[in-house]
């Protein structure tokens, strides 16, 4: 019964969650955001580090190291202003969202300054300014030379940009393909699934660097030629803004662009070595990372899906209703958006300052629940009923039935299902990649950005995967085979 009040208060609180987020007022704590920073001593910088030279991972003596011209920037501010820097990488698509909700305190992260962003955001004075370009394969550089031979054709960009925008409108009637990542853009391009690619002049010329079948389009002009770069600030933050602009300012005055540029260049070069001496530690932590946190989301989730697979064979009607409605919804909805959910509900919803990994693991651990709740369930209704009626009337009470009796059984049934979910478990982590948890999907993104090179890392994403659920299905036949031998 205390399983079950603490489960009751779970519940309550997400719903009343879920209400103070309609509730405006839940949000307006943003005026004193530099006093928050302040206190915290530490300062949120999110980005996406997809966007070299501005900002991306390289390896540093096997281990992961940010560098770029924004990463420059951020450190500049954070020491001018006494503070800590915490990077926070994400995709470019949630950088807003983040920092609505307070994950960060600034995107500095190549960002143009648009009026739809205007709306919801205040940009810094602009550091930098870039220019528009298209890019192609090389093969394909004979009939793709002007803005008019890309009517019609399929334009790669990366979603939520500046480019995805130009692409709409100044390339006519063109299929525009958004992806997250710029890798997977430059992918698509290199595999031909997209003609040309809008993208901003440096972040092309490092990609080019390292992909010989690509090349500039030449010819192609568009309007809104160049654009500034600036750093995104929450709205009505004056006291950090002024801080910010005097950073910039003196980042201007003594001309640091260009060194940080140099830096940047520096790290962009290729160090030696093959893909397994340079990248072999950036998945090696990932295989880490999967492997806890698959761990703790079929753990715990068995522990929570016990109680709630009891909640849901109860006699009491309201019990299995609410059982019910909760295994419902989490298997009615999808992973990647429980993972959102948790990691921006936590922040924006309940006030709580959770890590990526933390926030992952939470959102593993409550799908997981659901769907173990059904296979306990299941497990112990396969027993059949004359088992009970025969235990009962061998003057066995309900409570030893179960525990003598149908447990010992449906375990049987739960066992290998239980094995099953582990392995799915491990496979749906990788969603966790997108807030940032650094387990093997995240880690190939990163070796993506760090190599240039969109394709090996999936390969080695693949092969890493499946060895660990080959692995963990050979380990489970065993034991079923124990399991029917011991019948
Ligand atoms: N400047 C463009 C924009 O603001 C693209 C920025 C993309 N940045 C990144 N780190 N991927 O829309």
């Amino acid at each position: 019964m205390k399983q079950l009040g603490k489960l009751m208060l779970v519940f309550v609180v997400f719903v009343s969650a879920i209400f103070t987020y309609i509730n405006p007022e839940a949000q307006a704590a943003q005026d004193d955001h530099w006093e928050k920073i302040k206190k915290r001593g530490e300062l949120r910088v999110g980005l996406s580090a997809d966007y070299a030279p501005y900002e991306f991972e390289h390896n540093v003596n096997g281990k992961s190291e940010y560098a770029g011209i924004d990463i420059e920037l951020a450190k500049k501010i954070a020491k001018d202003n006494n503070l800590k820097l915490k990077i926070v990488n994400m995709q470019f698509d949630s950088l807003l969202g983040a920092i609505k909700t307070g994950k960060i305190d600034l995107i500095i992260s190549g960002m143009t300054p648009t009026p739809e962003r205007k709306k919801e955001l205040d940009f810094s004075d602009p550091y930098m300014s870039v220019t528009q370009k298209m890019i192609i394969k090389k093969s394909e550089a004979d009939h793709l030379k002007t803005i008019d031979d890309f009517a019609n054709k399929k334009i790669g960009v990366q979603k939520q940009t500046q480019q995805e925008t130009i692409a709409q409108n100044e390339i006519e009637n063109a299929q525009v393909q958004s992806l997250t990542r710029v890798p997977e853009v430059i992918m698509s391009l290199k595999s031909g699934k997209v003609d040309g690619m809008v993208i901003e002049g440096p972040v092309a010329e490092a990609y080019l660097k390292q992909n010989n079948d690509l090349q500039f389009a030449d010819g192609v002009k568009f309007n809104e030629g160049t654009k500034n770069t600036a750093i995104a600030v929450p709205k009505n933050s004056p006291v950090l803004m002024n801080k910010l602009n005097s950073s910039i300012k003196d980042v201007k005055d003594k001309g640091l662009i260009a060194d940080y540029k140099e830096k940047a260049a520096e790290a962009m070069k290729k160090d030696d070595g093959n893909f397994i001496t340079k990248y072999g530690s950036f998945f090696l932590k990932g295989i880490k990372n999967t492997i806890l946190i698959s761990i703790v989301g079929v753990l715990l989730g068995t522990v929570f899906g016990a109680m709630i697979a009891l909640l849901k064979l109860s006699k009491v009607k309201p019990l299995r209703w609410l059982a019910s409605a909760y295994i419902e919804f989490l298997r009615g909805t999808p992973l990647l958006v429980q993972v959102f959910l948790v990691y921006f509900g936590t922040t924006a919803v309940l006030g709580l300052d959770i890590s990526a990994l933390i926030c992952g693991m939470i959102a593993l651990v409550i799908n997981c629940s659901a769907y173990i709740a059904e296979i306990i369930r299941a497990g112990i209704n396969a027993v059949d009923k004359g088992q009970t009626e025969a235990a009962r009337s061998l003057g066995l009470s309900y409570g030893q039935t179960m525990k003598s009796v149908i447990l010992p059984q449906a375990i049987k049934n739960i066992l290998p299902a239980l094995g099953n979910e582990f392995v799915t478990v491990i496979k749906e982590s990788s969603i966790v990649s997108v807030i940032g948890v650094s387990e093997i999907m995240f880690n190939a993104q990163v070796v993506q950005g760090a190599s240039f090179d969109p394709f090996t890392p999936l390969i080695v994403a693949a092969i890493l995967y499946f060895i660990l659920t080959f692995t963990l299905s050979r380990v489970m036949y065993f034991f079923e085979g124990r399991l029917k031998v011991s019948d």
